[in-house]
């Protein structure tokens, strides 16, 4: 298992959070959700670009549906249950001067890991899609030439019975330093 230790509120977070395959029909508050976007729009970015954008559905809506709709079939089918779904693109080029933005999708998932934590603290579950349709995306949401989806979130209250933590490489495998930290 996970070979962690939780010394603060935010490291028992981190700890905490994996991606459940099932969520509760329970609605999540309108403020929460405001408050998750409101995290993610804190997070840091490459010349504080902000590339991101966020598509956000509730069950039943007409975002929801399409963002339900781009899902590849393995992802709809225990994605249909939660409340919110939603869609983040990122812009591929800078506001500053046109060129291209090498960090687009560096930022994005760095707002999408602010995000996340927001929601861990209210109890509110997220599984991460890269499994989607990408041109139906463009397509259905009318997306401008230089925007581009990056992934699609569901999000809710994690009704898991039996939790399937996923592992972790060991830090030897991922640390180079000349210090015995291993
Ligand atoms: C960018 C991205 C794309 C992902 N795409 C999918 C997906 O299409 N379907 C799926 O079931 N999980 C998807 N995942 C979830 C990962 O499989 C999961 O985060 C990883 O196995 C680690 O497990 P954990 O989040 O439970 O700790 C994706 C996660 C990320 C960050």
């Amino acid at each position: 298992m996970l070979n962690v230790g939780c010394r603060t509120k935010v490291s028992e977070l981190i700890a905490n959070r994996y991606s459940p395959y099932d969520f509760s029909e329970q609605e999540i508050p309108l403020e929460d959700i405001k408050a998750l976007l409101e995290m993610a729009r804190l997070a840091p970015s490459s010349y504080n670009e902000q590339p991101w954008k966020f598509y956000v559905g509730f069950k039943d809506d007409k975002i929801y549906d399409t963002l339900l709709d781009t899902l590849f079939d393995s992802n709809k089918r225990w994605a249909a249950k939660a409340p919110v779904l939603i869609g983040v693109t990122g812009r591929t080029n800078l506001f500053l001067n046109g060129k291209k933005n090498n960090y687009m999708e560096y930022d994005v998932g760095q707002s999408v890991a602010f995000l996340t934590l927001e929601a861990m603290e209210r109890n509110i579950y997220l599984h991460q899609m890269g499994g989607f349709d990408k041109n139906k995306f463009v397509e259905s949401f009318n997306l401008i030439e230089d925007e581009k989806p990056v992934v699609v979130i569901a999000l809710g209250y994690n009704d898991e019975k039996n939790p399937h933590r996923k592992g972790r490489k060991e830090l030897k495998e991922i640390v180079v330093s000349e210090r015995n930290i291993f």
